[in-house]
């Protein structure tokens, strides 16, 4: 059976890879929240894990406002980059995991979860970024991806308790897969900050520490709160704890440690956050 190594999450503010494109990573600014990823470098090379279930959400690069769905799972075998206006150079080509795309899909739909199936699917900084983080100067990317995009964007948003179930149904999936592969989970986005409003700017540590410390012990203590009350609590795009929370669940119902945590305010406009979560 597959092995489930446990989740990396992370922010994905696009100016991280301007920082990276420009080698500013020891600079005062982007030291503190570099240097949160020595320790995921290192668990990545002892995990090494060779797929990688990836809970993000797309910015307007597949999905509009016209057409927007819930729960998007991609099932490319291929997933490019493209230009979305932040004067980031390209990202090579991410491959894709097809046939596991599928089984939990298929797996989904059996449980009841109403998907939007991509065979052809964009990734944007939501993916690239944390990539980037996670292995920097690698030829090619050393995991196969299978993305899911979560609505983080335009309301009707997903509750936190539908987030959660549906990374608990992933992790199902993955509990009948018969292939050997080693799986890395990765949430990313949040956590608190808002870029746009009246609030532009919000940032909020009480909840950003409620969250990181309830995430691996606790994740239900995440969900109690409306979609509205999690706006108004992380701001208009720290919903993108949404990501973090489908992940938490992927991990599966176990206990699991976090075993990693960097917090640091503000990258841009975001409270920039990295966690390592395993099986306890
Ligand atoms: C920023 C944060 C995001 O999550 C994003 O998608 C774009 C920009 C920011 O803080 O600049
Ligand atoms: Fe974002």
């Amino acid at each position: 059976m597959a092995e489930i190594v446990g989740a990396y999450f992370t922010s994905h503010v696009p100016a991280i890879g301007g920082a990276i494109h420009k080698g500013l990573q020891q600079e005062p600014y982007w030291k503190p929240f570099f240097d949160g990823f020595h320790k995921v470098h290192e668990w990545l090379a002892q995990v090494k894990p060779d797929v990688a279930i990836v809970f993000n959400n797309d910015h307007g690069l597949n999905f509009f406002l016209d057409k927007m769905p819930t729960f998007a799972v991609g099932a490319a075998a291929e997933y490019h980059n493209a230009d979305e206006g932040w004067g980031l150079p390209l990202y090579k080509p991410f491959a894709g995991h097809t046939e596991l795309s599928w089984h939990i899909i298929n797996s989904l739909v059996e449980d009841e979860f109403d998907i939007t199936t991509c065979q052809k699917m964009l990734v944007d900084h939501a993916l690239s970024i944390p990539f980037e983080l996670a292995w920097p100067d690698v030829e090619a990317w050393p995991v196969k991806i299978v993305p899911f995009a979560i609505n983080t964007v335009q309301h009707p948003l997903p509750s936190a308790k539908r987030c959660l179930a549906l990374g608990q149904a992933v992790n199902k999936a993955l509990q009948s897969w018969t292939g050997d592969e080693r799986i890395v989970i990765i949430g990313t986005g949040g956590l608190s900050h808002q870029l746009d409003g009246e609030r532009a700017g919000f940032i909020n540590r009480d909840y950003d520490t409620f969250c990181m410390d309830n995430l691996s012990v606790d994740p239900a203590a995440l969900t109690t709160d409306s979609i509205h009350e999690m706006v108004r609590k992380a701001g208009t795009q720290g919903v993108e704890v949404l990501n973090w929370i489908a992940a938490r669940g992927a991990l599966g119902q176990a206990p699991v440690q976090e075993i990693h945590r960097n917090y640091h305010i503000p990258i841009s406009n975001t409270a920039a956050a990295t966690m390592l979560m395993e099986p306890a």
